[in-house]
């Protein structure tokens, strides 16, 4: 009873965590708060009668904290997206265990003797288990993919679609099949087949198009760990695989209209089957382009009266977000009008470019979203691109048999001068050549991020 009251507040902390990590503002409280929740559903856990060895729950416990703590000490921020792809597959990988353990030995979950377990307990124990495996592979391959493992070109195959149905069918009659027998060896062929659909969902999927990946294999995780919540009659595994499942679903539907991508594409995998012919460099002409100094750049941003700043994946590689502030708050004491404007998928992960702003204390009514700033670059004077790249492509306009095609981008080539700080004339993470590098009004800044600006800083001194 009293577990129960618990495990409601618990519950509350992580609504209230999900509202708070809405906002960078508010994203402090928010993580605050979902750690007290945390902390009351894993104690309120331990001393709910279970009839569990306290020795192996420390062990577990101690053991996966550590490494936990030590991955995160060590882990550069930049390697985020790896780490929730990681800890993705330890969640769907769970599910799939739970559910054989629940099989072996369902008394001590409460559901009867082994052969007679009730067909809705098997249908959970199914459904638990064949979202577990999907998220498992698919994560697994998610990771390859990001840690730059696997090529980030999509990796499509013919009779693609058709192979993906028939997998999904098999699941359907594997899981009758084992809802009739109760066979762990049909839990097996399930967990496999399901397995095997993972990897074959996530692989055609191509680079720019990883955010929607990770946003929705975050949601099949908590929808696995929701289903096997009810296996083990575990309200709060229930309620939090659902937030997690059903908050994961809302980001990967704000992730597909940032990319102007189909849901219903998504859910099926291979939606970055167009993109088969990269363009990078293919057509092996030389061109010419400016490559500018710092002092360069300084004169350009003292002499303009508008500025705006796009930060990219380079930014959080190089740390520069305190040189950029630095610079910008110099330019904006000498009157300059600086503001900065954020792609929703600049990054490797959703928010990303926000987190470091905040970090570098730039004021939140500086920082503009794609669709309240694209009109205004036409104004502009100088815009200064810090390690951004695929989402300034303007290859996304024009050119359907690119990977990137459809996805909105910052137009920057409006205007009247554009730098690009980058270290050199390399594609974006969707390999992707930006032919922005080559026009008249672009002057490359060689070099990494964090040392560009601070060279400019002090040549502005
Ligand atoms: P990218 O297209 O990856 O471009 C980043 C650029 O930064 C690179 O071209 C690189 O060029 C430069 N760079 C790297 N390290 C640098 C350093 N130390 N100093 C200066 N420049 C450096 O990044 P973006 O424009 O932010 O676009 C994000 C891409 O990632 C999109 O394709 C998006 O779909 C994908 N993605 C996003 C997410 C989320 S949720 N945001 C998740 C997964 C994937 P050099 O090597 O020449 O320096």
């Amino acid at each position: 009873m009293i577990a129960g009251y618990l495990y409601l507040v618990a519950s509350i902390c992580f609504i209230l965590a999900l509202r708070g990590l809405s906002s960078p503002q508010s994203a402090v409280r928010g993580n605050l708060t979902g750690i007290i929740g945390m902390a009351i559903a894993v104690v309120t856990t331990l001393f709910v009668p279970n009839g569990l060895d306290w020795l192996w729950v420390f062990v577990a416990v101690g053991l996966g904290g550590a490494i936990g703590t030590v991955i995160a000490l060590r882990l550069p921020m930049t390697s985020l997206p790896q780490l929730m792809a990681g800890f993705h597959s330890l969640v769907g990988m769970s599910a799939v265990l739970i559910a054989f353990v629940v099989l072996l030995v369902p008394t001590n979950y409460g559901l009867g003797s082994a052969g007679s377990i009730a067909a809705t307990s098997l249908l959970e124990m199914g459904i638990g288990a064949a979202i577990g495996a999907v998220t498992f592979t698919g994560s697994v391959v998610a990771f390859g993919k990001l840690q730059g493992m696997i090529g980030s070109k999509p990796l499509v195959f013919p009779l693609q679609h058709k192979v993906n149905m028939a997998l999904g069918g098999a699941i359907v009659v594997l899981l009758l099949l084992f809802m009739a027998t109760e066979s762990s060896l049909v839990l097996l062929a399930l967990a496999l087949t399901a397995m095997a659909l993972g990897v074959l969902l996530i692989l055609p999927i191509g680079g720019a198009d990883m955010p929607v990946v990770v946003s929705m294999l975050n949601s099949y995780s908590g929808w696995a760990a929701c289903g096997i919540g009810f296996t083990l009659g575990n309200i709060l595994l229930i309620i939090t695989g659902a937030l997690v499942g059903s908050s994961g679903a809302i980001l990967s539907y704000i992730m597909c209209k940032a990319m102007n991508r189909s849901i219903f594409n998504v859910i099926m995998g291979g939606f970055g089957e167009t993109g088969v012919a990269g363009a990078t460099g293919a057509d092996g002409v030389e061109r010419s382009y400016k490559a500018g100094s710092a002092e360069d750049a300084a004169y350009l941003l003292q002499n303009a009266s508008s500025v705006i700043v796009v930060p990219g994946y380079g930014l959080a590689v190089a740390q520069a977000q305190h040189a950029v502030q630095e610079a910008a708050s110099t330019l904006s004491k000498q009157g300059v009008n600086v503001r900065y404007a954020v792609h929703p998928v600049a990054g490797r992960m959703p928010g990303h470019m926000n987190v470091l702003l905040a970090e570098a204390n730039v004021p939140y009514e500086d920082v503009f979203e794609l669709e309240d700033i694209n009109r205004d670059f036409a104004q502009t004077d100088v815009c200064l691109v810090i390690g951004a790249n695929d989402v300034t492509n303007p290859l996304a306009k024009t050119d359907p048999t690119s990977p990137i095609y459809g996805m909105p981008v910052l137009e920057v080539e409006k205007a009247k001068t554009v730098l690009f700080v980058k270290r050199s004339m390399a594609a974006g993470y969707a390999g992707v050549e930006n032919p922005l590098f080559f026009k008249d009004n672009t002057m490359m800044l060689f070099g990494d991020a964090k040392h560009v600006v601070e060279g400019i800083i002090k040549a502005m001194d």
